[in-house]
């Protein structure tokens, strides 16, 4: 089955790939969100702006029930639990993510309302409608967006919100951008790119109905040169890890996404309606 590979391959690239991403994001495995381009925001807060704008659009509260659709190693779920009140399950395909986020939960005193359970999004081990609310924050971008998005649908009550990070394409693919895009699937084992005039069909078709969809690139945009300088720093520690020519390979793709640009950066919110649309008319 395509999504098994698929899962299974975004399972083998983050068994492997969890040093840099520790080294480079810390607890969370995503870009930083500035407010303005150059303004003073520190990496580190940046990292925590993103989950910001995520929780911001959920909008869930006290006693709701959220799923972390593709959790990381536990930041985003564990500030969500926090700064909502909410009870949070957050799901990854990656044994060693779980027992990391199960750790941090604990340490953090958060233990009694965020958990966290290995499971493949696309075949998520929860019963229907048994969640308030849902975020996936870069973690769709590992998925066929179509399966992914009708398994959230499915375990979302009616009325439920879907607040995502995701990529997507919006501006013109030059033949060097093309070549880039070609690397960055590769390397970092992700699904296709859509464009994001194709999201509300797409969150339609899964049962979800759009209510926004934002462009956030120029907020993100500064993270690639955060990774690099990230990198730098840790140049040692991650050649002893994954050898010369890997780690050179993954700072090419850095500097051609500067040089060239790599894929857009969209936030999206849909909610599940709370009466299904009707069957199309086959008279
Ligand atoms: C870029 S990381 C983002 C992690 C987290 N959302 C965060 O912001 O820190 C992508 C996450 O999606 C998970 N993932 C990818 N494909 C998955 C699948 N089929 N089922 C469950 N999790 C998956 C990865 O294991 C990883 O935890």
């Amino acid at each position: 089955m395509i999504t098994e590979t698929a899962s299974r391959k975004a399972q083998a690239y983050y068994e492997q790939a969890e040093a840099m991403y520790v080294s480079l994001y810390g607890p969370n495995f995503h870009h930083g969100y500035w407010p303005l381009p150059d303004d003073g925001t520190t990496y580190e807060q940046a990292l925590d702006n993103l989950t910001d704008q995520i929780i911001d659009r959920v909008g869930a509260g006290q006693g709701d029930r959220v799923l972390d659709l593709g959790c990381g190693i536990g930041g985003p779920a564990i500030r969500l639990a926090r700064t909502t009140g909410a009870h949070v399950v957050g799901v990854s395909n990656v044994a060693t993510q779980i027992e990391q986020a199960t750790a941090r939960a604990r340490t953090e005193n958060m233990a009694g309302q965020v958990e966290f359970e290995q499971a493949d999004a696309l075949e998520l081990p929860f019963p229907d409608e048994s969640f308030d609310a849902a975020i996936a924050i870069e973690s769709l971008i590992h998925m066929d967006r179509a399966p992914a998005l009708s398994e959230i649908a499915r375990v979302l009550r009616p009325g439920g919100v879907l607040a995502a990070a995701d990529f997507c394409l919006n501006a013109f693919v030059t033949p060097e951008r093309r070549q880039v895009l070609d690397r960055y699937r590769a390397l970092d084992s992700l699904s296709s790119f859509h464009r994001l005039d194709d999201f509300p069909p797409m969150l339609r078709d899964a049962g979800l109905e759009p209510v926004e969809l934002l462009d956030a690139s120029g907020h993100v945009e500064r993270s690639v040169k955060m990774w690099w300088e990230r990198t730098e720093a840790d140049l040692e520690n991650l050649t002893n890890h994954y050898g010369k020519q890997e780690l050179s390979d993954f700072i090419g793709l850095f500097d051609d996404v500067i040089t060239h640009g790599g894929p857009e950066y969209l936030i999206f919110t849909a909610r599940k309606p709370r009466t299904p649309r009707p069957a199309p008319d086959h008279a």
